[in-house]
C-alpha cells in the first residue's frame, strides 16, 4: 500500500492500515516527500509494526538532511525492510547512507525509485553497478515504458521490483462495461488493472493507495492467481486505451 497523498494528514489512518493487514496487504511505501505520511503510517501501525514491511525513502539533495530523515524514520519504525533513494535525488550521497545503514543492520534491502521514464536510463545504469537490491517504477497498461529495459534488467540481475501509479495516467477514465471485464475473472475495473500489473512475472509487488474503507479489500483481491496470460494482458491493455 502506498501513502502518497492518502496519508499526508493528521487524520487517523488506523482503520485503512488494519483493513490492509487483514487482507494480506502488508508492504507499506512512504517517503519524507509525502508530508505527514510517515508519521500517519507509524501511528496507524502502533502495536503491529512486526506485521508490516516498511519501504520508505530518503528524499533530499543534502547529505545532512538525508541523515536527519533517516534518524526521524528510525525513531518511527525502528528499522526498515526496504529503504530507497527517492527519484534518484543526490543518489551518490544518499546511496552511501543507505549502504551504511544496511551495514549497521538497520535496513534489509536498499533500492532506488523514479517517477518518470525519462529517468530510466540513469536508473538502469545504477542497477548495473550491482549496488541495489530493488527498484520502484511506474507501471500500468497506459504507462508501459518499464517493460523495455527496467523489468528485463531487474530480472537478469535478480532485483525486486515495486511498481507504483497503477490507477494513474487515465486508466480509471476509461471504465469498460462490467460485461467487458467479466471474462477476466475480476469484479471491478480497478481489480483488472491491478491484476494486469501483478500478472507480469517481473513485478514483485504492486503498490496502490487509498483512503477509502473497503478499497484495500477490493484491491487485495486482485493479488490472487490465476494470473492473466499474454493474450489477456494485451486485450485488457486495449480496453484501457493503451497506445502500445
Ligand atoms: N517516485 C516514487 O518513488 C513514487 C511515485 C509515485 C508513487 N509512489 C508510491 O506508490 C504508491 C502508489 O501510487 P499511487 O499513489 O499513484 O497509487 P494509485 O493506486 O495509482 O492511485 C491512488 C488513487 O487511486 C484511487 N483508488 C485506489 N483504489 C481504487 C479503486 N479500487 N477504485 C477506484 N479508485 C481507487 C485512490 O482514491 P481513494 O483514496 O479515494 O480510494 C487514489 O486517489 C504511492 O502512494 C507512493 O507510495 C512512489
Amino acid at each position: 500500500m502506498g501513502t502518497w497523498q492518502t496519508f499526508d494528514t493528521a487524520e487517523d489512518r488506523t482503520g485503512i492500515v488494519h483493513e490492509a493487514l487483514s487482507v494480506g496487504m502488508n508492504l507499506f511505501d512512504s517517503s519524507p516527500m509525502y508530508g505527514l505520511a510517515e508519521q500517519a503510517l507509524a501511528k496507524a501501525l502502533k502495536g503491529r509494526r512486526d506485521k508490516a514491511i516498511i519501504a520508505t525513502k530518503i528524499w533530499t539533495g543534502s547529505p545532512s538532511e538525508g541523515r536527519e530523515q533517516a534518524n526521524r524514520a528510525l525513531r518511527l519504525f525502528g528499522r526498515f525492510e526496504i529503504y530507497q533513494v527517492h527519484n534518484l535525488v543526490n543518489w551518490p550521497a544518499q546511496l552511501r547512507l543507505l549502504e551504511q545503514l544496511k551495514g549497521e543492520g538497520k535496513v534489509d534491502a536498499i533500492g532506488a525509485t523514479h517517477y518518470d521514464p525519462s529517468g530510466f536510463d540513469d536508473l538502469c545504469d545504477l542497477m548495473a553497478t550491482g549496488r541495489l537490491d530493488m527498484v520502484q517504477v511506474p507501471y500500468n497498461p497506459r504507462r508501459r515504458e518499464a517493460e523495455r529495459r527496467v523489468l528485463p534488467l531487474a530480472a537478469e540481475l535478480g532485483l525486486g521490483v515495486l511498481t507504483h501509479s497503477p490507477m494513474r495516467y487515465g486508466v480509471l477514465d476509461r471504465q469498460p462495461s462490467p460485461d467487458a471485464i467479466r471474462h477476466f475473472g475480476v469484479r471491478t475495473w480497478a481489480q483488472a488493472i491491478l491484476k494486469w500489473i501483478a500478472s507480469d512475472p517481473g513485478v514483485s509487488c504492486v503498490l496502490t493507495a487509498t483512503k477509502t474503507p473497503g478499497r484495500p479489500t477490493e484491491n487485495a483481491q486482485a493479488g490472487d492467481p490465476p494470473w492473466f496470460d499474454t493474450d489477456q494482458r494485451e486485450r485488457l491493455a486495449a480496453l484501457a486505451g493503451a497506445t502500445g
